[in-house]
């Protein structure tokens, strides 16, 4: 990807640098986790209750593997925003996040398998459920911070939009083995460029 294929259509990125003004004024306001998820889950939710702000090159799946598209990084790295885009089949490994997180469907269907990890360290699957469009969940060390996503579409790719308490490409974070067996990674991103939301000489 590059700069000049960065916005293809046009589209109203106002809608996003909302979502971040909003969310940067929630977090100086409280730092109450709860506060947080409840009120920021209200902010995503009315994010992604439309679907004409997100540039395509930020919803392109790849063959290969799921994508991981930063959208916005809070200057002091309070929080980012990033698009997910998993193709037909695609899936992440189990993996954990280590800050709090809400994930809100834009298009298509999540399949979410929630675990926890025993003191002995083996791993219980906690069950499954379905994420549709329109729909937020939330993920943190102290409600629940290990699954494993899914695309529920088995024809089509599957996008959310997901917002963490801290510059997530950049926290290492654990993938499990089925066994628990952790592995440490750092996700980074897929894209080198993010969406200019700052320009506001026309409407975008
Ligand atoms: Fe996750």
């Amino acid at each position: 990807m590059n700069a000049v294929t960065a916005i293809d259509r046009p589209v109203k990125l106002d809608r996003l640098r909302g979502f971040v003004t909003a969310f940067a004024d929630l977090l100086a306001a409280t730092r109450d986790e709860g506060a947080i998820l409840q009120s920021g889950a209200a902010l995503l939710t009315r994010l992604i209750a439309k679907d004409d702000w997100l540039p395509d090159a930020f919803a392109r799946p790849n063959p290969d593997r799921y994508q991981q598209y930063l959208l916005h990084c809070d200057s002091r790295e309070r929080f980012s925003v990033v698009s997910f885009v998993w193709g037909p089949g695609q899936s992440t490994p189990i993996h954990d996040h280590k800050v709090w997180g809400l994930v809100g469907v834009l298009r298509g269907v999540e399949k979410i398998e929630r675990f926890r990890r025993l003191p002995t360290g083996g791993l219980v699957n906690e069950g499954e459920e379905y994420l549709y469009e329109g729909e937020v969940d939330a993920v943190s060390p102290r409600i629940g911070d290990i699954h494993r996503v899914t695309n529920g579409r088995a024809d089509a790719p599957s996008v959310s939009i997901h917002v963490y308490g801290a510059n997530i490409g950049a926290v290492e974070r654990a993938t499990y083995a089925l066994d628990g067996a952790p592995k440490s990674f750092i996700s980074g991103y897929a894209n080198s460029v993010i969406p200019n939301l700052w320009d506001r000489s026309k409407s975008l």
